[in-house]
């Protein structure tokens, strides 16, 4: 009986063909209302226009400085890009601590961090006095209306500084660069992570026009037609589109799947109400799921022997890393065990058994939701280019797809299920999407030289 209720409870969380199929149509319906002119406003689904209007050609050339802002790490890099008979792309990197006060004091508190990160950087790298064009990947939703221009909507995932919201990033950027009168930058672009991975990835396979990010966060992005871009003047060619996908289902057109636990973990979220899709398919959140599960189950006495820890009440113990670790078929159950230990969760051999499975169903939706956002976008691709069938690469990065040991599978899978004209190859960005917020750097550098 008691069996009975624990998979009674999981059973929630198992979508059929039929369901996902229903979350890819919603997802299209919501990529249709916020490119459209008359719907973006009150759409979810933002579609923001981002400016980038080619992936790399390979004649991108030049020093430049990239910052990367708002995964697992906050990084500094300098990238050196070659053109000619062989490319290269050298880079060079560090990584800094953003402490919780900074991601959710002041404002001017996180952007002179950021600062005094680029002049440790600069230091290091002995470069003060050589003024470098910089690529700004910034992973948040922002409306732009050029490169090198762009209003955070809002903060997502775990950061919530004062007095960003509505402001011009990049000129937070500059007015912080100012203050500290001890060199001199040109921000040149603003990128968001979806965007900065397709780029790294489109230099290698020229075939890839579309972002995934399933890590802390999860969002996409894609090559649409200007002319389906109501909001930017002018119909030719392509613009790279920021989707802010993780905002679907905040106008309530997800609440048919949504549990009570998702509830619950949005309830207590640092941005209660928002994105609801997100929540229930990225790093940050799949452990928060599984921890109100487990609460859930330990409160009606079939785990952990009825005892609701410290730990178990802890917010954010289950990182992607834990999750991942306790998945791991090469794992035995012992292992699960230690890995709950080192959690501060004492366990017995059966309770093991049921946290694994509650990780597995959690997860396994998780990929199959962000699956069926992403066969939505190819399916929309292929449409815009009016083919029965199209070969096209996903350029992907987050600690979830490259950690998990089933999710990127999964989602694959999902993908393959629910889009089957389409041919879609999954390619692991290697470098992050400093890279290729370096590369966008370059492109506008040329063009601009070229204009003088
Ligand atoms: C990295 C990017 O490669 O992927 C980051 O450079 C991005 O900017 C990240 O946010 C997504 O992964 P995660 O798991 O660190 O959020
Ligand atoms: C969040 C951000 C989005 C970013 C994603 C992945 O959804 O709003 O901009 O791309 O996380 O990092």
């Amino acid at each position: 009986d008691q069996r009975r209720q624990i998979t009674e409870t999981l059973a929630e969380f198992n979508l059929t063909k039929d369901q996902l199929l229903e979350v890819k149509k919603r997802m299209r319906e919501e990529i249709e209302n916020g490119l459209g002119r008359k719907t973006h406003d009150s759409a979810t689904v933002k579609m923001w226009p981002t400016f980038v209007r080619s992936t790399p050609d390979g004649t991108e050339n030049g020093d430049f400085l990239a910052l990367d802002l708002g995964g697992t790490n906050f990084r500094v890099l300098l990238v050196k890009i070659r053109t000619g008979k062989r490319r290269t792309v050298e880079m060079h990197h560090k990584i800094y601590a953003i402490p919780l006060e900074v991601m959710q004091g002041t404002g001017e508190e996180l952007f002179d961090h950021i600062v005094h990160c680029i002049s440790d950087f600069l230091d290091y790298m002995g470069m003060k006095n050589t003024r470098l064009p910089l690529g700004f990947t910034f992973s948040f939703p922002c409306m732009q209306k050029s490169l090198d221009e762009g209003i955070l909507v809002t903060w997502t995932k775990g950061f919530k500084a004062t007095d960003c919201e509505g402001e011009d990033v990049v000129g937070l950027l500059r007015e912080a660069i100012k203050r500290r009168e001890e060199f001199d930058l040109d921000v040149v672009a603003i990128v968001n992570d979806t965007v900065g991975t397709m780029m790294t990835c489109a230099y290698e396979d020229p075939n890839c026009e579309v972002g995934l990010i399933a890590g802390t966060g999860s969002n996409a992005c894609y090559m649409e037609e200007m002319k389906n871009i109501e909001t930017v003047e002018g119909d030719e060619g392509r613009m790279c589109v920021n989707m802010e996908w993780g905002a679907f289902g905040d106008n309530g057109c997800l609440d048919d799947f949504r549990t009570e636990f998702d509830r619950t973990v949005d309830e207590y979220s640092l941005h209660p109400g928002k994105q609801r899709y997100e929540k229930m398919c990225s790093g940050m959140y799949l452990g928060e799921i599984v921890r109100n599960i487990l609460i859930n189950l330990t409160k009606r006495g079939f785990l952990f022997r009825g005892q609701i820890s410290e730990a178990l009440k802890t917010r954010g113990i289950f990182e992607t890393k834990f999750l991942s670790q306790i998945e791991s078929d090469r794992l035995a159950l012992l292992q699960v065990r230690s890995v709950l230990q080192h959690l501060g969760l004492d366990s017995t051999c059966d309770d093991s058994i049921i946290v694994k499975e509650v990780c597995g169903v959690v997860a396994l939706r998780g990929a199959q939701l962000c699956g069926a956002g992403m066969a939505a976008v190819v399916d929309k691709i292929r449409e815009n280019r009016g083919l029965d069938h199209m070969d096209l690469t996903v350029g992907v990065d987050g600690t979830l797809y490259k950690l998990h040991p089933h999710f990127a599978e999964n989602m694959q899978k999902t993908v393959k299920e629910l889009a089957p004209k389409c041919n879609v190859n999954f390619l692991l960005s290697e470098d992050g999407s400093g890279k290729g917020a370096a590369l966008i750097t370059a492109v506008d550098c040329r063009l601009c030289s070229q204009e003088q």
